[in-house]
């Protein structure tokens, strides 16, 4: 079935928990993106004075904190391929008192679903103070940080109540997309141009559909692997890496198991020395460049005794991968990969018996730096 989002409904529903609703409402958040942000023809309709604003920007710099932080790392990636801009991703915690370097003209885009986040507020402070032009892409409309920054492009994912974000991340994937192409189609770049994002976001929206409708595999292997171990890894390359990161945090958030998200070539530089019999590795193969040199790194962990997990892309999957993602374009790619580790996340949670959308020691919102 087909989920719609009632950006005034915040009611479980018949769901158990928050965070499985807001899962499923990813496919529904993909088409509203496409609907409100590209036109007919795939065009991107943007505020012209923001395509204006980063087009004349010779460094993007993005800040953000937890999870928006990790959608950052894979806007870097997609600002720099269509615009030709280099991209600088922060955290603002960090970047409020260790400022970074400027270049002549920077622009800064604030990922922040909340829009009330202390440390990255901080940080647009110091921007305003120095006249740097700001972007605040973020779920909540006349929030903080969207009212102090130049410019806003609302998320429009509906409110996310768990406290571990997920619509929101995909949300702010897709939306510095559709910023990237108007932006690298005003400076003439032709990848840019060529992109089809009306149809790789309408491919997200089936890919993610088909990966939730196939959820009860998911919790299978969260319960066989995941429950039972007190530590996890996720590993991969290029945007793969980004969503290592982010998997590995969602895990950790709600199940409390231990887990850390790598380079995937890193592990052998150190913490394979972690890799025990049994201990699970989440690989992420949807990087055309390195697909076979993920391949190599499982084989390294497998060799230790690990258990592996694969979450790979249909045009990379070999006999014996575990979750086969639908095709779809590497900048998009994460917008699939991150799902499944959503949902191990989710069920590791649940089947621990935890409160999935209140984890222990954390808030949705942060508002003290
Ligand atoms: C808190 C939440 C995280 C979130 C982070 C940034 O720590 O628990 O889920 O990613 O803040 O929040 P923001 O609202 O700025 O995206």
């Amino acid at each position: 079935h087909v989920l719609d989002i009632d950006p005034n409904a915040a009611s479980k529903g018949t769901y158990e928990f928050y965070m499985l609703k807001e899962i499923d409402e990813q496919p529904a958040v993909m088409r509203r993106l496409s609907t409100d942000y590209l036109d007919e023809a795939g065009e991107p309709v943007v505020d012209e004075k923001i395509v204006d604003a980063v087009s004349q920007a010779d460094r993007i710099y993005i800040f953000a904190a937890g999870t928006s932080y990790h959608a950052g790392l894979v806007g870097q990636q997609v600002f720099e391929k269509f615009t030709g801009i280099p991209t600088e991703v922060g955290y603002a915690s960090e970047a409020g008192y260790h400022f970074p370097m400027m270049s002549k003209h920077p622009f800064f885009i604030f990922l922040t679903q909340s829009g009330e986040t202390a440390d990255s507020r901080v940080v647009l402070t110091e921007a305003n103070k120095r006249g740097i032009p700001s972007l605040t892409m973020t779920n909540v409309e006349g929030s903080t940080l969207s009212r102090e920054a130049s410019y806003t492009m609302l998320l429009n994912a509906g409110p996310e109540i768990a406290v571990a974000s997920t619509k929101a991340y995909t949300a702010q994937v897709a939306l510095q997309a559709i910023l990237a192409k108007a932006v690298g189609e005003k400076l003439g770049d032709s990848a840019a141009k060529d992109w089809n994002l009306k149809q790789g976001l309408s491919l997200a929206a089936e890919g993610i559909q088909e990966i939730v409708d196939g959820k009860e595999k998911i919790e299978e292997l969260a319960k066989k692997y995941l429950v039972p171990s007190r530590n996890a890894f996720y590993i991969g390359r290029g945007i793969d890496h980004a969503v290592a990161l982010e998997g590995a945090l969602k895990l950790k958030e709600v199940s409390y198991i231990q887990t850390e998200g790598f380079a995937a070539a890193e592990l052998k530089h150190g913490t394979i020395s972690l890799i025990e019999d049994g201990t699970p590795v989440i690989a992420l193969i949807n990087d055309p460049v390195t697909a076979d040199l993920t391949r190599g790194n499982i084989q390294e962990v497998a060799s230790r005794g690990a258990n592996v997990i694969t979450i790979v892309g249909k045009q990379f999957a070999k006999e014996g991968d575990t979750i086969v993602l639908p095709e779809i374009d590497y900048y998009l790619s994460a917008l699939l990969s991150v799902v499944p580790t959503q949902l191990l996340a989710y069920y590791a949670s649940k089947n621990k018996g935890l409160d999935v959308d209140k984890p222990r020691n954390l808030a949705k919102s942060v508002t003290v730096e």
